[in-house]
């Protein structure tokens, strides 16, 4: 559970993105695109999910992408190369269903782009033409745009600010793929759409492809704490049933999402980490 490595990705003056390499030869060995850990950085800490970015079985080492923003990720990001994590769990949830579905859309906003990157690699690898539309606030936070250009056909980049790629949000960008530049009705053979990100991000993306009738996955960030199925505080209503994110997803339906409730749901520590709800815009 050694670092191995750690990089600072992006970052402004209330946040940074880090990525660190852990020694984790048991969990490298097994996790797929799609899988998280559960991770303690410190002995008295919370735990904490983070997706496994990439898994090198053959060093025996797992890569982690993580944004600073409440107590738990800050101090992880006290953490340097040599230092160890106090415990990591992992691989958790089930992996990305990799078939060869023809064109797929993968969308990742904010620290999400971390998440969508081993998704992309692989759905690349299984033979799919992939298009892949990343956003950030602003082009500080921007992250793996060279990785996920090697591993997509097509790469858009938006912002909020217009401080890079196009100003705007994903779904903007979405619309227009899955329309032929907003000309018209849905393009054929759009198989997939793959979406990563804050709450409303999520939402929106699955809004325009219901619309459009285009078979979305998204990949949820409820709130954990063991990540094993006992607690109960991940729960997420799809399709009108209960299911724990940790053991069912943390990929669903996004058709099927109740996305209220998953809203209120994870709002409901906003009033004690009112500066964690608004950087990460849940
Ligand atoms: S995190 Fe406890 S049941 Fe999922």
């Amino acid at each position: 559970m050694k670092i191995i490595s750690k990089q600072i990705l992006a970052g402004t003056k209330n946040t940074k993105v880090t990525k660190i390499v852990v020694e984790a030869p048991l969990i490298a060995g097994k996790a797929k695109a799609g899988q998280f850990v559960v991770l303690m950085a410190k002995e008295k800490g919370e735990r904490i999910p983070l997706t496994v970015v990439n898994a090198d079985k053959e060093r025996g080492v797992i890569t982690l992408i993580f944004q600073e923003l409440g107590l738990t990720t800050k101090l992880l990001g006290t953490l340097n190369t040599g230092d160890s994590l106090f415990s990591i769990v992992g691989p958790l949830g089930h992996a990305t269903p990799i078939e060869n579905y023809g064109k797929v859309i993968l969308i990742g906003g904010g620290v999400g782009i971390a998440e969508i990157y081993p998704v992309a690699k692989t759905l690349k690898e299984a033979g799919n033409n992939v298009t892949t539309i990343i956003g950030a606030r602003t082009k500080d936070l921007l992250i793996l745009e060279k990785e996920l250009k090697a591993v997509s056909d097509e790469l858009h980049i938006t912002t909020d600010d217009g401080s890079y790629g196009k100003k705007g949000f994903v779904t903007d960008v979405l619309r227009e793929v899955l329309t032929n530049k907003g000309q018209g009705s849905k393009v054929k053979g759009q198989g997939l759409v793959y979406a990563v990100g804050p709450i409303p991000m999520m939402k929106a993306v699955s809004k325009v492809t219901k619309e459009l009738n285009v078979k979305t996955l998204v990949s949820l960030n409820a709130l954990m704490v063991d990540g094993t199925g006992m607690c109960g505080c991940c729960r997420v209503t799809v399709g009108g049933e209960i299911k724990f994110t940790c053991v069912d997803g943390p990929e669903f339906e996004a058709h099927l999402v109740d996305w209220d409730e998953l809203d209120k749901r994870t709002k409901v520590y906003c009033d004690k980490e009112d500066h964690i709800c608004k950087l990460s815009k849940i």
